[in-house]
């Protein structure tokens, strides 16, 4: 499969490009920026031997891609979706976003109108077919290929589209893909998230995942 990761020179692109490309799925980094798409595609492609990684702008990841990840933050990623929608038609998109905000030393979840972010972004994406997953997912930890876990990845949305996410995703070693219901239940998977980010804080225990072992 063609993968684009919008905005996938960032924390989260490099783990999903990485163990994308390990599976060999034919991987695109997306970027505003031509020169930088290109960059990263070529440092993954020195971690990962064989395997397909290419930079474009975000406009031609969208245009050439089968699927997509919005790994961009939820402030942007709204305007993102709105300049993209035409080339996303028909297309599995997946959210990761997480609206939050810092309150304090506190994250607090910020829920948008619609419900959710990955509802949010159904309303602009009107004509794809929107799965929220990869919430939980620790950056820096899920890039790093050496690194050994057992994490769930709760997956929100319709059942076809999901159904390939949970495919995908159950396929990258050391992850569980559960079917977490449909779009209407990705804000309780996206708070989850910012309630991990506090306990990650105050307890300064580092990067953790979830598990429903
Ligand atoms: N970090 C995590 O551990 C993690 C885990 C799970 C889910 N998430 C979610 O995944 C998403 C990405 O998180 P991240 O930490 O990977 O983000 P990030 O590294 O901060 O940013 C990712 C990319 O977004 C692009 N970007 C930045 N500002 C933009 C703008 N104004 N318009 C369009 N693109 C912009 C940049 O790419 P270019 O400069 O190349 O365009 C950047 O490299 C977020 O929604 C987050 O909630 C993150």
């Amino acid at each position: 499969m063609k993968i684009a990761l919008l905005g996938g020179t960032g924390n989260l692109g490099e783990g999903l490009a990485l163990r994308f490309a390990k599976l060999g799925h034919e991987i695109i980094i997306g970027s505003r920026k031509i020169e930088k798409a290109k960059q990263l595609a070529s440092e993954y492609l020195e971690k990962v031997s064989k395997a397909s990684i290419t930079g474009m702008q975000n406009e031609d990841a969208a245009k050439e891609c089968d699927m997509a990840v919005f790994t961009i933050p939820w402030e942007f990623a709204f305007d993102t979706a709105e300049k993209l929608k035409d080339y996303l038609k028909r297309k599995i998109v997946v959210s990761p976003l997480v609206p939050m905000k810092k309150v304090g030393d506190n994250f607090v979840y910020v829920r948008p109108e619609e419900g959710s972010a990955a509802q949010k972004l159904a309303t602009i994406l009107t004509e794809s077919k929107v799965v929220a997953a990869y919430h939980a997912i620790p950056a820096k930890r899920f890039a790093n290929l050496s690194e050994e876990f057992e994490w769930d990845v709760p997956v929100c949305g319709d059942s076809e589209a999901k159904e390939v996410v949970i495919e995908l995703t159950e396929k990258i070693s050391g992850l569980r893909a559960l079917d977490a219901g449909d779009l209407s239940n990705a804000y309780l998977i996206e708070s989850l998230t910012t309630l991990i980010l506090n306990i990650m804080k105050r307890n300064k225990i580092g990067e953790i995942g979830i598990s429903f072992r």
